[in-house]
C-alpha cells in the first residue's frame, strides 16, 4: 500500500538476453499497457547496455520507461567499461539503478561509491533507485534494520526527494532464491526506511517511493503490494517474460487504482 501518488514497478533485466528477445518482450509489455487502456503506477525497464536503443525504439511514445543498471560517478573520460549517467540519458532513460547488491559485492561498490553514482545519476537528470539490503548473515544475527538504515544514511545523497529519487530495499538472501521475507518483515522494514528518510529529508519523504526487491512473483505481488509503505517493486527474474512481470505491474495498479 502506497504513500507515493504513483507506484513503480521495474524490472532489473540483470545480464539477460539478445537484441531480438528484449525487442520481443519489450513489444509485448508496450501491448499489454496499450490494452490496459491507462494504468495507475509507472512501469520501467532496466535492459543490459546494448539493448537499450533497440528497446526505446519499441517503447517510444508508451507508458513504459527505460532505466540503466549502473552507472559511473564521473559524465566521462578514461574509465574503460563503464557508462556515465550522462550517457544513459542520451540513450532515452529516465532511471539508474545503482548500488545493486549484485554491484556492491561483484564489484566492490561501498556506500560512498553508491552515493557518488545516485549523485551522479540527478546531476543527469535520471532519478537513481538505491539499492540497500541485509545479508542472510545480517538478518539471523539480528542487525537487518541497523545495516539497512546505515546504507540508506550512507548511500543516499543529501537532497533526496520524492521527485528525484527512489530506495529499493532488496535483502540479499531474497534475491534469485524463491524465498521472500514475511509480509511483517517487509512492514517493519519499509516502516523503519520511511521514519529514517522523513527525519532527513522531511515531509518529502512521506512520498518518496520505497521499492520491494527479491523473489517478487505473479503469487506474493498482490500481498506484497497491500504492505503499508511499499511504493513498486524490483523484479529480477520474473521480469523476463511479460506473462510474469505483467502480473505483478496490475498487482500494482490494482493496489492504487480507486475502488
Ligand atoms: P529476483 O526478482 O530474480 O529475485 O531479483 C531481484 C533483483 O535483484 C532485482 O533487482
Amino acid at each position: 500500500m502506497t504513500g507515493a501518488s504513483r507506484p513503480l514497478v521495474a524490472g532489473n533485466w540483470k545480464m539477460n538476453g539478445a537484441r531480438a528477445g528484449a525487442v520481443a518482450l519489450a513489444s509485448a509489455l508496450v501491448d499489454r499497457a496499450a490494452a490496459e487502456g491507462g494504468l495507475s503506477c509507472d512501469v520501467l525497464v532496466c535492459p543490459p547496455a546494448h539493448q537499450l536503443f533497440p528497446v526505446l525504439d519499441v517503447i517510444a511514445g508508451s507508458p513504459i520507461a527505460l532505466g540503466g543498471q549502473d552507472c559511473h560517478a564521473r559524465p566521462d573520460g578514461a574509465h574503460t567499461g563503464d557508462i556515465g549517467a550522462e550517457m544513459l540519458g542520451d540513450a532515452g532513460c529516465a532511471y539508474v539503478i545503482v548500488g545493486h547488491s549484485e554491484r556492491r559485492t561483484g564489484h566492490g561498490e561501498t556506500d560512498s561509491v553508491v552515493r557518488e553514482k545516485a549523485a551522479a545519476a540527478r546531476r543527469a537528470g535520471l532519478v537513481p533507485i538505491v539499492c540497500v539490503g541485509e545479508t542472510e548473515a545480517q538478518r539471523d544475527a539480528g542487525r537487518a534494520l541497523r545495516t539497512v538504515e546505515d546504507q540508506l544514511v550512507n548511500s543516499v545523497p543529501d537532497g533526496a526527494g520524492a521527485s528525484n529519487a527512489v530506495v529499493a530495499y532488496e535483502p540479499v538472501w531474497a534475491i534469485g532464491t524463491g524465498r521472500t521475507p514475511a509480509p511483517g518483515e517487509i512492514h517493519e522494514m519499509h516502516g523503519a526506511m520511511r521514519r529514517l528518510l522523513a527525519a532527513r529529508f522531511g515531509p518529502d519523504a512521506a512520498t518518496l517511493r520505497l521499492l520491494y526487491g527479491g523473489s517478487v512473483n505473479p503469487g506474493n505481488a498482490a500481498e506484497i503490494a497491500s504492505i503499508e509503505n511499499v511504493d513498486g517493486a524490483l523484479v529480477g527474474g520474473a521480469s523476463l517474460k511479460a506473462e510474469t512481470f505483467w502480473p505483478i505491474v496490475r498487482a500494482f495498479h490494482d493496489d492504487s487504482s480507486p475502488t
